[in-house]
């Protein structure tokens, strides 16, 4: 949904503080987000995640759509000690909407 993915795309400004996407996309803060969906937690290389998000991995936890708006919603009721200092996207339209956005982004 076209509509959906534009939206998004104004949502990832908030995230686009500590992420990176697309051709050239770099890790900041917070790792490079292209692949994110059915992918397992804390496995993009060369970015050091917290050690909460390696045992969320560890623990087969993947990023799909229910994970996400979890993690997204309230990002340390997901990963406990995640280090994503983000206050969380409250409302369920713009997790929606930037997992749309993020899903238009391959490897
Ligand atoms: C991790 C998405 C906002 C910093 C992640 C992960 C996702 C994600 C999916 C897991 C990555 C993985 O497992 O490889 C988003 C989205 C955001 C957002 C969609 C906006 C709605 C932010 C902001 C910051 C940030 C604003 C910085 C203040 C981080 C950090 C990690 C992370 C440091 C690694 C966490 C850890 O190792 O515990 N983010 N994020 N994110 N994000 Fe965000």
């Amino acid at each position: 949904d076209p509509a959906l993915i534009e939206a998004g795309e104004r949502v990832f400004k908030k995230c686009a503080a500590c992420h990176q996407v697309g051709e050239g996309a770099k890790h900041r803060t917070g790792p490079t987000l292209n692949g994110m969906i059915d992918r397992t937690a804390g496995t993009v290389d060369g970015f050091k995640y917290s050690p909460s998000m390696i045992e969320a991995g560890a623990g087969d936890m993947i990023w799909d759509d229910a994970t996400l708006h979890a993690y997204l919603e309230k990002p340390r009721d997901v990963v406990p000690k995640t280090k994503m200092s983000f206050a969380g996207l409250k409302k369920a339209e713009d997790r929606d909407a930037v997992i749309a956005y993020l899903a238009t982004f391959g490897e």
